[in-house]
């Protein structure tokens, strides 16, 4: 599908931004066909509207949510190492970049011929990519908004730079179940070109206390982020989800490898969503919002060369918690 390519004046000098958002329209269709499904399923991609993606900060920030602060501690210590495999005049190309200063580290020590930033998050990109090409004048800074997880097509201003590199931090690739996570890792080849490489954040497998504690936070933080969903819907498609309603639910699921996240019915009810049919709920029937998939650094290398990717690197933090991972 095409998606309209709305090119904004460019009222910041410093980066080019190139919007190839799928109509607004789309979205919630997305999202309700799933809601209608056997079991219900709403893709997770719907949580970062502006509200979800300032809740997903506070949850980067929480005590119990450790990926973000051990693959920061990661790049920190690691950086230098990093950018001494990957040599000069890389193209960065980040996906899912929010707004977040991972790629800060990487800069710091990498020579860089261009940054490129995709986000489907506006707000974000606006400010991450305002940051980058205020602390790298002269870098050429791109950001692109759009839905990473279908195939990407570059706008012809975007030019070849140098050898890409995708990278992919914040454990994302866990996001997607294995299939997908290998159908998204050959269309990341395809985007790499054939000089290209792959620096992906992996979070590994672990303790269950530590990692369900991640996802289901004292604070109620990763509840309203779950939440938000439905007020989403609300919001914008007109639904009337009462969020009392519903609790979220965030457990390890050790057979498959993944936290899952749901959001139970308290009770027995029905929702209303205008111009469909409505939605029947039984009490504790769940929407699955969510799956965090978490691997062993072998079982993630297997993944990716199904997808024809080679290893070619690993650093881990400390703890041994988490992994970045490098193939070529
Ligand atoms: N990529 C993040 C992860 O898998 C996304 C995430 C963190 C998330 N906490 C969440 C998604 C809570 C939904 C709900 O860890």
């Amino acid at each position: 599908m095409r998606y309209r390519h709305a090119k904004l004046p460019n009222t910041s000098p410093d980066f080019e931004y190139d919007d190839f958002n799928p109509p607004e329209t789309l979205w919630w269709k997305e999202a309700l066909a799933g809601l209608q499904a056997k079991p219900k399923a709403v893709p997770p991609k719907f949580f970062y509207d502006q509200h979800g993606s300032r809740l997903f900060e506070r949850i980067t920030q929480l005590p119990e949510y450790y990926l973000t602060r051990a693959e920061i501690g990661l790049l920190k210590r690691h950086a230098s190492d990093i950018a001494r495999v990957l040599g000069p005049d890389c193209e960065l190309l980040e996906f899912g970049c929010g707004n977040s200063q991972k790629v800060f580290y990487l800069l710091a020590e990498l020579r860089c011929a261009a940054y490129v930033a995709v986000d489907i998050c506006k707000e974000h990109l606006w400010s991450l990519c305002g940051r980058v090409a205020a602390a790298y004048p002269g870098l050429p800074v791109h950001a692109l908004r759009a839905d990473f997880s279908r195939p990407l097509d570059f706008p012809p201003s975007l030019r070849d730079r140098g050898r890409r590199v995708v990278f992919f931090p914040g454990s994302s690739i866990g996001n997607f179940d294995p299939e997908e996570a290998v159908r998204f890792l050959i269309q990341a080849r395809r985007t790499a070109g054939p000089q290209g490489r792959l620096l992906i954040g992996v979070d590994l497998k672990k303790d269950r206390a530590l990692l369900e504690a991640a996802y289901d936070d004292a604070a109620g933080v990763t509840a309203s982020f779950n939440k938000n969903l439905l007020w989403r819907l609300n919001r914008e498609c007109g639904a009337d989800f009462d969020l009392n309603r519903f609790r979220h639910r965030a457990f390890y699921n050790e057979a498959q490898g993944r936290i899952e996240m749901h959001l139970e019915s308290l009770c027995r009810q029905e929702v209303s969503v205008p111009r469909e049919t409505s939605i029947h709920l039984f009490s504790g029937e769940t929407i699955h919002t969510e799956n965090s998939y978490k691997y062993e650094i072998a079982e993630f290398q297997a993944l990716a060369a199904r997808a024809g990717w080679r290893a070619e690197g690993v650093w881990c933090d400390e703890r041994d918690l988490f992994s970045v991972q490098l193939f070529g």
